[in-house]
């Protein structure tokens, strides 16, 4: 802060001293022409372009850009993490609807209800819907009434959380709260808990209508009316209200603009019938004078507007500026800059209309007489604690985290910082404060056998960035060595000691019948097999990949070589100093003339080989099928890699009570943060660098989540599960002989 409040200083002192060009930053939805035509003529603003909304704010916390437009929820989000550090110089409403909030969600009922909240038990719920086509409402905003009224987000004492969802503990309890209703769309974004819950919690589902699939409302709308659409879900949850609430409370949570419409145009005759309930339980009946007026006369939930925020250095001068850019606050005519300005600037509607502040206000003095996000309280399913391994990946949790939290994504996020992999690891293992992390598929196994953890999701890859494991000899040994039982008795080099590529050959020797499928102590295994070699990490208690074995890995030490004469604790280590160390490693492990075959992740090799001195053609594979691949080099088949799997998973605890819970939270975040997110309501990207930094949280090679299940339609994570088949039978086991895995 020290440094900031200098740098602030300095700036307002250059700002006076000359003209200034206003960076703006702009994320990928703001067309590149936008972008460029910035530039025109005598601009005043230069484009900056980001990978998000959420980079543009870092960018601009680091006076690296000075002004960028976000979202409403956005605003909120930075309101609640960073209150009084940006400014908010305009608001982004439109033409059509110049209110003081850009939605408001109110709650209808009959107009002699009473008991506040709790006179809605045994009621009918009529729900506009949770899709993501209404793109306006987050989860939190959605579910507001039925916090409420249902108390869903708590949970009575007995409450039974184990194996549930978040999703499935609310709906429960709404369930019993309310006797009928209908409230369409995903329930859950796994496609199997969606349809159970629609199930077994149908009488939430009753009253959409015939044939709906709870997805939707089918129910016999009447005839139209000008100026009201009977297809918004809005109007269709009023008229559910209206044909549901004879004996019984009933109530719609719709947004006010619909409810005016319904009551003026549709159905004016039975206004008077009906009142909004507010959040002190009291009700106003409504009437043709708060008909009449765009403000509701309470809601129970107000939304802000769009902002356009500038950095605390350059905000009064922005403003001053944008008076005169767009004196009116409408978009100028022609193909200027200040037109391109606006586009830029007002999230892309072509009816965006910007109503400047008086002054520039923090976020927090914006939305704070609007919409205030509570604080985190006492949830159903505790917080899940993140587990991240850098500074970088601890900020890029934080942000992950407030979002989260701010749409009401379920269980609520924690982040905790350690050191390195292994820490986290142990962590998890021991529930010391960390739940779970994504971890490198290279560490599948240790996670699984000393760790005692397992996979909540695996993480997809496009096609070029899955794990490609082979198995590589030497031409010129070609001859004596042209099957595994040739291996026998030679020297192997790994990349890591209990990593992938160490433990496909633990697969495929089983395979072809050189190792017995008896033994479970896999260190013994590899170690009885090759007379020596170099895997890095062998004699490390972080790698023991038989937990109980007494078997010596050293063996498997033999031929690593170091940058300088190792100190005791360095020999067979898993870093730089151990010159073998990883799949660069294991190809310069290979080119010595004293080890015969490499195991090793061929992503990367061209490179790897051209650093050892080798070429291509001095090695070939090994196959699977336990042949030599046709010719040398390193186009290596599908069918000749030893294995073929994700490059990362998610894991957890593996008999962990809150695994279900777990597995619905990276649901949601797909859902929000990921590649297939439509319209996100806050712009942070999960599965993409941050603040340019590459691989935090997930690898930039992460395109979404698949289960982790043998029989997943993505075949690398097939081939993934499928790996692990004879682990699982050691560790699982009935037979006390085999079971040597078993941890507690
Ligand atoms: C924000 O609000 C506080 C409290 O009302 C006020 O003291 C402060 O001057 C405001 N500042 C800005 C920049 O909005």
């Amino acid at each position: 802060m020290v440094k900031a409040s200098y740098l602030f200083i300095v700036a307002i002192y250059l700002g006076l001293a000359s003209a200034q060009t206003f960076r703006v930053c702009v994320p990928p939805s703001v067309p590149k022409s936008v972008c460029e035509g910035l530039a025109k003529d005598n601009s005043n603003a230069v484009c900056q372009e980001a990978t998000s909304s959420l980079e543009c704010a870092l960018k601009m916390s680091t006076f690296q850009s000075d002004i960028s437009y976000f979202s409403p929820e956005e605003t909120i989000l930075f309101g609640f993490h960073q209150p009084n550090w940006f400014r908010v110089v305009a608001t982004v409403r439109d033409t059509a609807k110049l209110d003081p909030y850009s939605f408001e969600a109110v709650a209808v009922v009959p107009v002699g209800h009473t008991d506040g909240f709790e006179g809605l038990r045994g009621g009918v719920y009529c729900h506009p819907g949770f899709d993501q086509a209404d793109v306006k409402w987050s989860p939190r905003v959605r579910k507001t009434l039925e916090n409420l009224a249902a108390r869903t987000d708590h949970c009575e004492v007995n409450t039974d959380t184990t194996g549930k969802t978040s999703e499935e503990i609310e709906i429960d309890t709404l369930s019993q709260f309310f006797s009928a209703g209908c409230r369409p769309g995903t329930w859950s974004y796994s496609d199997a808990e969606d349809a159970d819950l629609k199930n077994r919690y149908s009488n939430l589902c009753s009253r959409c209508g015939p044939n709906s699939d709870c997805s939707r409302y089918t129910i016999d709308m009447g005839s139209s009316v000008s100026g009201v659409n009977n297809d918004i879900r809005h109007i269709q949850a009023l008229e559910c209200l209206r044909t549901n609430s004879q004996n019984t409370p009933a109530v719609a949570y719709v947004a006010w603009d619909y409810v005016r419409e319904y009551f003026t145009l549709r159905n004016p005759q039975q206004a008077s019938s009906f009142a909004v309930l507010c959040s002190n339980g009291l009700t106003v009946p409504l009437n043709a004078t708060n008909l009449a007026d765009s403000i509701s006369p309470c809601a129970l939930v107000r939304q802000p507007w769009a902002t356009i925020i500038a950095s605390p250095n350059v905000a009064s001068n922005v403003l001053n500026n944008m008076r005169t850019w767009w004196p009116n606050g409408s978009k100028p005519s022609g193909d200027t800059w200040q037109a391109n300005l606006f586009t830029a600037l007002t999230g892309g509607t072509s009816s965006a209309q910007v109503v400047f502040e008086n002054f520039p206000v923090f976020p927090i003095n914006y939305t704070r007489g609007i919409r205030v996000i509570p604080e985190r309280r006492e949830t159903c399913i505790t917080p899940r604690n993140w587990c991240t391994t850098s500074a970088d990946e601890l900020v890029k949790c934080f942000w992950v985290r407030q979002a989260s939290h701010i749409l009401g994504l379920q269980p609520p996020i924690t982040c905790v910082r350690k050191n390195n992999v292994f820490e986290c690891l142990n962590d998890i293992r021991n529930s010391n404060a960390a739940d779970f992390m994504s971890l490198d598929s290279n560490y599948g196994y240790l996670a699984r056998v000393l760790y005692g953890l397992g996979p909540v999701k695996l993480v997809q890859n496009a096609a070029a960035d899955t794990a490609k494991i082979a198995a590589f000899v030497k031409e010129s040994a070609i001859g004596t060595i042209s099957n595994f039982e040739q291996l026998r008795g030679k020297k192997a080099c790994f990349p890591e000691f209990g990593g992938l590529a160490n433990m496909a050959f633990v697969r495929t020797g089983q395979e072809v019948g050189v190792l017995s499928t008896a033994q479970c102590d896999y260190a013994r295994a590899i170690g009885e097999f090759f007379s020596g070699g170099c895997a890095p990490g062998a004699t490390d208690s972080s790698h023991a990949i038989g937990a109980n074995s007494t078997f010596d890995a050293s063996v498997l030490c033999s031929t690593c070589k170091y940058t300088t004469t190792p100190a005791s604790n360095q020999v067979c280590s898993f870093d730089d100093i151990n010159l073998y160390v990883g799949n660069k490693g294991a190809v310069a492990c290979l080119a010595d003339a004293e080890n015969d075959v490499a195991f090793l992740d061929i992503r990367d090799i061209s490179s790897n080989l051209a650093a050892a001195g080798l070429q291509a053609n001095q090695i070939r594979a090994l196959c699977r099928n336990n042949q030599l691949a046709a010719t040398a080099g390193i186009n290596v088949d599908n069918s000749c890699l030893l294995a073929h799997v994700v490059d990362a998973e998610v894991v957890t605890r593996r008999s962990d009570p809150m695994l279900t819970a777990v597995r619905g939270l990276l649901e949601k975040l797909d859902a929000f943060f990921g590649y297939t997110a439509a319209n996100q309501l806050i712009n942070l990207e999960i599965f993409s660098p941050f603040n340019t930094k590459s691989d935090l949280l997930f690898k930039d090679s992460a395109i979404g989540f698949t289960d982790p299940s043998p029989v997943s339609a993505h075949e690398p994570a097939k081939n993934y599960m499928e790996l692990f088949d004879h682990l699982d039978k050691c560790t699982y086991s009935a037979s006390g002989a085999t079971a040597v895995h078993q941890r507690a």
